[in-house]
């Protein structure tokens, strides 16, 4: 069992102005070593938004949304208080459900549908979560600048769900 501890604390510090790419490789170590498939899958993602969220200055808001019956249900985040709903399609999040594929979103202004939570967010990236040709859900982070996610970030982030996917048990999820 892992526990949180003053040494994992600290483990997770990392320099913010590393290139995003090596953040990346630091973040998906660190995440592959703390998530335990024998504790809840809502505590462990809650620790990999934290880890998302303390390891980049350009993210304003990130968490799961999780899926139920064809609407996606907040799941556990790092940020401002969100919507707790999101219909089939709709928004980004509803969109990349539906779709089933990672969307960069550059400028939310532009993007028809856009659910906003936060007035501030100007760009946003939401991956799916995948398991054996099911959807559990999606992984949206959002920012306050406008274009702050890229390729870099969709193949990593991709990397990251991947993981998640591969070492939880999604498949008990019950909401
Ligand atoms: N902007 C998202 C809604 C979720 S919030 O960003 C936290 C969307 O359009 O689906």
């Amino acid at each position: 069992m892992i526990n949180f501890n003053r040494k994992m604390s600290e483990s997770i510090k990392i320099n913010k102005a590393l290139p995003d790419g090596e953040i990346y490789a630091i973040i998906l170590k660190q995440v592959n070593a703390i998530l335990n498939p024998e504790e809840p899958l809502i505590s462990n993602l809650a620790n990999v938004t934290a880890v998302l969220k303390e390891s980049f200055g350009k993210i304003s808001w990130v968490g799961f949304y999780l899926e139920k019956n064809g609407k996606l249900f907040l799941g556990p985040f790092q940020g401002k208080v969100a919507c707790t709903v999101i219909e089939n399609g709709k928004g980004v999040c509803g969109t990349s459900l539906v779709q089933r594929k990672t969307l960069i979103v550059e400028d939310v202004d532009k993007f028809p549908g856009h659910i906003a939570c936060d007035s501030g967010s100007r760009s946003e990236i939401v991956l799916p979560l995948v398991k054996d040709k099911k959807i559990y859900g999606v992984l949206d982070l959002d920012s306050y600048n406008l274009s702050a996610f890229n390729e870099v970030d969709k193949n990593n982030l991709e990397l990251l769900c991947d993981l998640l996917t591969k070492k939880l048990p999604f498949e008990k999820l019950v909401l």
